[in-house]
């Protein structure tokens, strides 16, 4: 099931976000695409407060993989943006497969196209594109 939704501003971000999260449970794997500056940290942090975390959300560009415990269920981050064109040893010794692994946890995946070749089916796919002045979300529910 493929939905599009209008992001007009950021409010709408954050309540497709806070929609999303609350449906969440362990084991679910969220990809998040879309250009930067399109909204994906914004969604991710409004995704993470409906999962009850209290720690702020940061962006994880460097740190690749980040982990909030505070939620009702783990949330494991990682942006995959600086994964392309890794060997697949090199990206074991990144964490980025014992990321897939945790199914304890809500696994959300920034820039899954990075590492296309590695990914199993999400639980939900969700792309912001721009659309002229506004920002459109397509989501993809997986069943
Ligand atoms: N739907 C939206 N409409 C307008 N501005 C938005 C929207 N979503 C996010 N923003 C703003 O766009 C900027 C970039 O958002 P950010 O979440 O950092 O993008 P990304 O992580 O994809 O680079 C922020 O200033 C944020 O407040
Ligand atoms: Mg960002």
């Amino acid at each position: 099931m493929t939905e599009n939704v209008n992001l007009p501003d950021e409010s709408a971000t954050r309540a497709l976000a806070a929609l999303v999260g609350a449906k969440l449970q362990a084991g679910d794997l969220v990809y998040l695409s879309g250009e930067l500056g399109a909204g994906k940290t914004t969604f991710a942090q409004e995704l993470a407060r409906a999962l009850g975390v209290e720690e702020d959300v940061t962006s994880p560009t460097f740190t690749l993989i980040l982990e909030y415990n505070s939620g009702r269920v783990p949330l494991l981050h990682c942006d995959a943006y600086r994964l392309e064109d890794l060997e697949s040893e090199e990206l074991g010794d990144t964490g980025f497969f014992d990321f897939l692994e945790r199914r304890d946890a809500v696994r959300l995946l920034e820039w899954p196209e990075m590492v296309a070749g590695y990914l199993p089916t999400p639980t939900w796919s969700i792309e912001i594109t721009f659309e002229g002045d506004s920002r459109r979300a397509s989501l993809r529910k997986l069943p």
